[in-house]
């Protein structure tokens, strides 16, 4: 079986962009690969972060991805700091990473931008340690959002440079897309995410989505009930292609086109189907709550797995770089 790494940050709540751009695709093909998914702190502490609530953050992850459905059994769900060979392969690959393709990266120059207080070295290396999660497994798939394609085209470059320079050791990563890598939030123009205000979080209840989707924007040509729309630009029907079925969306775009039917009608039968998709993970979520033993069970016997497979890589690596191979715990 090929193996398949990805991973995300524990910065907050999962979002519609997060599942339909990823998480989503990890559930629907994790009996196809041999499957890593980490929730990856160490990137998510280059920004600025309470400690405190951190800890919380971290297991909260844990149980929405279960939720989302994640098999425990099959999946290597694990947290990435409890591998150290994470930060020790990223040290390695800094050595053969040029400055300038770091600075390129669309990624850091938007964080530096939102964190001018705080554009800390981290913030540029997070890529190095990127293809350091993936390579560590020697990972060949990357199911990931549009946004990280760049980081995955890197990782691969990362890999080309360090089997030219030590002998092949790593594998040529490629990032694997859903057929929506790329959702865009409440406000219409910028992608769905945890830091701006502009998500709905998959443990939403329906009262919650509704207030979200009520005021959301629409096409803008549509002022009164009677103006006809055009749903190829809106937003709302973005959100229809994802979770209505064909026929219904047909529907919908016909009564808007000819005014048949309101903005507010449009997004109840949204509403609708949106709740088809979040009642289960919600349900999940209230039965895994439960377990949390159980949980935190599961991610010790997964970080345990994973530090092995990661300090037979690195063994390899060291060996193949002249350093002393011997692994000391
Ligand atoms: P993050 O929450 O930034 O760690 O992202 C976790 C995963 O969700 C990554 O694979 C991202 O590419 C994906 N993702 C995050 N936001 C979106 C979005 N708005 N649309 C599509 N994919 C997304
Ligand atoms: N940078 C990714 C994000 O912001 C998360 C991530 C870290 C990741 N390491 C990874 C994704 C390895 C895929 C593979 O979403």
């Amino acid at each position: 079986m090929k193996i398949l790494f990805s991973g995300i940050q524990p910065t907050g709540l999962l979002h519609l962009g997060n599942y339909f751009g990823a998480v989503r695709n990890w559930v629907d093909i994790q009996y196809d690969y041999s499957c890593y998914f980490s929730i990856v702190d160490l990137h998510a502490v280059t920004i600025q972060y309470d400690p405190k609530v951190f800890v919380g953050q971290i297991f909260e992850l844990a149980l929405g991805l279960y939720s989302c459905g994640l098999d425990p059994e099959k999946t290597k769900l694990f947290i990435q700091s409890e591998v150290p060979g994470h930060a020790d392969l990223t040290w390695i690959f800094n050595t053969v990473t040029p400055l300038g393709e770091l600075e390129r990266m669309t990624q850091f120059k938007d964080k530096a931008r939102q964190n001018r207080q705080n554009i800390n070295v981290g913030l540029l290396d997070y890529p190095v340690l990127q293809a350091a999660d993936i390579l560590l497994y020697k990972g060949e798939v990357v199911p990931v959002g549009q946004d990280q394609v760049q980081h995955i085209e890197f990782a691969r470059e990362i890999a080309r440079k360090f089997n030219s320079r030590y002998g092949r050791t790593f594998p040529e990563c490629q990032a694997k897309l859903t057929k929506t890598p790329r959702i865009l939030g409440l406000d219409g123009e910028s992608k769905m995410s945890k830091s701006q205000d502009n998500y709905i979080a998959l443990l939403d209840s329906r009262d919650v989505v509704w207030e979200k989707l009520a005021p959301a924007k629409t096409d803008p040509a549509r002022v009164r009930r009677t103006d006809p729309g055009t749903p190829e630009i809106c937003n709302i029907f973005n959100y229809h292609k994802v979770v209505t079925p064909e026929e219904e969306q047909q529907e919908v775009a016909e009564g808007c086109r000819t005014a048949g039917i309101g903005c507010l009608d449009c997004k109840k039968k949204l509403l609708g189907n949106l709740m088809k998709v979040l009642d289960p993970i919600q349900e999940r979520y209230q039965e895994l709550s439960g377990k949390r033993d159980y949980v935190r069970q599961v991610l010790d016997e997964n970080g345990a797995k994973c530090r092995k497979t990661a300090a037979g890589t690195m063994i390899e690596v060291k060996e193949k770089m002249g350093l002393n191979p011997v692994w000391k715990i």
